[in-house]
């Protein structure tokens, strides 16, 4: 096996999975004042610092994915943030497109940008400890969209980066995100998710990636947030199982899903659903921003100083996600809430 394919493995493997610490600092800023906090270079450190030396990381979260801020920053005691998060046995990760802009060609659309001058900067992010990284494609359900155009210009884009990734000896996590903003339902979700997800390895395989050392980061197949149709928990497990095993390579080692604006237990309570019934030798776990980091942040921005309190929900929210990578979550475990 070569060492990306172990670190594709190593990272989602044994009730492990992904913290996506890598918002923008616009994003970041965005968080920070919802909770009346101001959005400095210290503040989003300190935040971030609180969760990376928290217990929760030895056991559930084999990977953090960073942004180039935050790779670049030293913790209070003067180790580097890398340093910081391989001391718990969990590997450094980063974002590395410049984000969604509009795709010239379609009104609406946006085709995610990055690719000039990428292989420098991979050199550069190897250098300071990254082993994986990730580039978020998104896409819009409507009447209309996505179009043809938009989801060839995403697969093409992704794939040249993964390949780009692989030459720099790193992992590319490989996010094509639907969204669920909208009133569609959820055969909608299936029907472009599938789609996405053949151009994507149509792609990737024309860019000859190998597979084996890549992880797929997708939406779950889900009604859109404004749809009258409400779908369960089992519905949602069998369909988005379904779409995988349908539209993804059995190369692919792991897939670890986004959270998208599901709450922190709808995230937990539906991957754990998709465990019980996963019979693929798929390894299907998390790689959450939102759904691991929100009560965490809450509670941070009570009170900066007590680290304490906001690394035993986030301790919480690891272990909870981590039992649900194995179908061994409930919710009465979930109300359990202790060190
Ligand atoms: P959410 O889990 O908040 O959707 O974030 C995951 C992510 O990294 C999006 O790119």
């Amino acid at each position: 096996m070569s060492e990306i394919e172990k670190i594709a493995k190593q990272i989602v493997e044994k009730d492990k999975g992904i913290l996506a610490a890598d918002e923008s600092t616009g994003t970041m800023t965005k968080r920070l004042s919802s909770v009346n906090v101001e959005s400095t270079a210290q503040n989003r450190l300190k935040f971030r610092e609180t969760l990376f030396s928290s217990e929760g990381m030895k056991n559930y979260i084999g990977g953090v994915i960073l942004y180039d801020e935050t790779i670049k920053q030293k913790t209070s005691s003067g180790k580097t943030i890398p340093e910081l998060i391989k001391s718990s046995g969990s590997v450094p990760g980063i974002k590395v497109d410049t984000g969604a802009k509009k795709l010239a060609g379609s009104t609406d659309e946006k085709v995610t940008e990055g690719l000039d001058g990428l292989r420098e900067r991979l050199a550069e992010y190897f250098k300071l400890g990254a082993r994986f990284t990730k580039w978020r494609a998104v896409y819009n359900i409507s009447e209309k969209y996505p179009s043809e155009l938009a989801i060839k210009s995403n697969a093409h884009a992704l794939a040249r980066y993964a390949a780009l990734v692989q030459e720099a000896k790193m992992v590319p996590i490989v996010e094509p995100e639907v969204l669920m903003d909208g009133e569609h339902n959820i055969n909608k979700c299936y029907e472009v998710t599938a789609k996405v997800l053949k151009e994507c390895y149509k792609e990737l395989n024309l860019h000859n990636v190998n597979l084996k050392g890549t992880i797929l980061k997708p939406n779950m197949i889900l009604p859109g947030n404004k749809s009258k149709d409400k779908s369960n928990t089992a519905e949602i497990a069998k369909m988005t199982l379904k779409c995988l095993k349908e539209n993804v390579p059995s190369d692919v080692p792991g897939i670890a899903f986004l959270s998208g604006g599901q709450t922190e237990i709808e995230a937990t309570q539906n991957l754990n659903e998709i465990n019980k019934i996963n019979d693929t030798n798929f390894i299907m776990s998390f790689s959450y921003g939102r759904a691991l980091q929100q009560s965490a942040l809450k509670n941070w921005a009570k009170n900066i100083k007590d680290t304490s309190n906001t690394q035993k929900i986030f301790n919480h929210r690891s272990k909870m996600n981590g039992l649900s990578t194995s179908a061994k979550w409930s919710m009465d475990l979930e109300k359990q809430i202790t060190a």
